[in-house]
């Protein structure tokens, strides 16, 4: 079985693409490449003038706001998905936020609301937004969240972010654990760093660009294309017998001494 024979036709949304410099939207062309039927959202208003045009490039089916942590949002997404097209094979989260002064001091000074918040945007959504989709899939569905190393490690800048991370990976095996009766798949790509607008975010990130050419296997950092590859792949039958991991697409960083 080729890619394409393997996504040709199947519907799948996509969750985080802010610009063309998104992993969401490097995975997006990949799928769309491949033949897949794709569903955008964006985050409010302020981005749709940014990512309508590329999901219509993608020639999406589905384009319409969502934010995660608005409930009635996630049912009005829902709700276009069994109108349009009254099931779903694939789901793709690419999506994390953290308050700026979290991201800036010791994580020793996280505050209540900032780790809160992080974790719902970061983490938690995932969980509900998979409930949703699960309920729309039938067997051989698929979905996939982007992590990052600061999830295992404490990577200085990365803070709640990191926290939340792990949380969102433990959330990737219990929900494999219970969506695998059901034939259902989930997993993550932890993917190195990409400047991206959620990266600008982090205030250490210069630092580990820096770090990339010099420490990882390949020499390099990744792009956002290498990412969509590996998400195809997860995100198809070729994939069929990988669920509850951590993909690390990250030129051989993580793995060197
Ligand atoms: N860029 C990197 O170096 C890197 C590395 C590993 C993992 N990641 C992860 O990849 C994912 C995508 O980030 P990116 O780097 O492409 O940056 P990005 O800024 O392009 O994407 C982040 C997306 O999150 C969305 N978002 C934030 N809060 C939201 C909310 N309440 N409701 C709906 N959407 C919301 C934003 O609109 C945006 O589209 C994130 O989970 C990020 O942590 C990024």
């Amino acid at each position: 079985m080729t890619l394409t024979d393997g996504l040709t036709g199947r519907r799948g949304l996509i969750l985080g693409v802010a610009n063309d410099r998104s992993i969401a939207w490097g995975i997006a062309r990949v799928l769309s490449n491949a033949g897949a039927r794709l569903g955008f959202t964006y985050q409010g208003e302020r981005l749709e003038r940014r990512v309508r045009p590329l999901a219509e490039e993608a020639g999406a089916e589905i384009i319409t706001s969502c934010d995660v942590c608005d409930e009635k949002s996630i049912e009005q997404l829902f709700a276009e998905v069994d109108e349009k097209w009254g099931g779903l094979d694939f789901l793709v989260h690419s999506i994390a936020f953290a308050d700026k002064e979290d991201l800036e001091r010791d994580y020793l000074s996280t505050s209540r609301e900032g780790f809160l918040k992080a974790h719902d945007v970061s983490a938690f959504s995932f969980t509900h937004l998979a409930r949703e989709a699960a309920q729309r899939m039938q067997a051989g569905g698929s979905m996939i969240t982007l992590s990052y190393l600061g999830a295992e490690r404490a990577v200085r800048g990365y803070n709640v972010m990191g926290v939340a991370k792990a949380s969102l990976e433990a959330s990737v095996r219990y929900l494999a654990a219970d969506l695998g009766p059901k034939d259902i798949r989930v997993n993550a790509i932890s993917a190195g760093p990409i400047q991206t607008l959620a990266a600008r975010g982090i205030s250490g990130f210069a630092d580990i660009f820096d770090e990339i050419e010099g420490r990882a296997a390949l020499g390099r950092g990744v792009t956002t294309e290498e990412v969509g590859n590996a998400a195809a792949f997860l995100l198809s039958p070729l994939a069929s017998g990988i669920t509850g991991e951590v993909l690390y697409v990250d030129g051989g960083f993580r793995m060197m001494g």
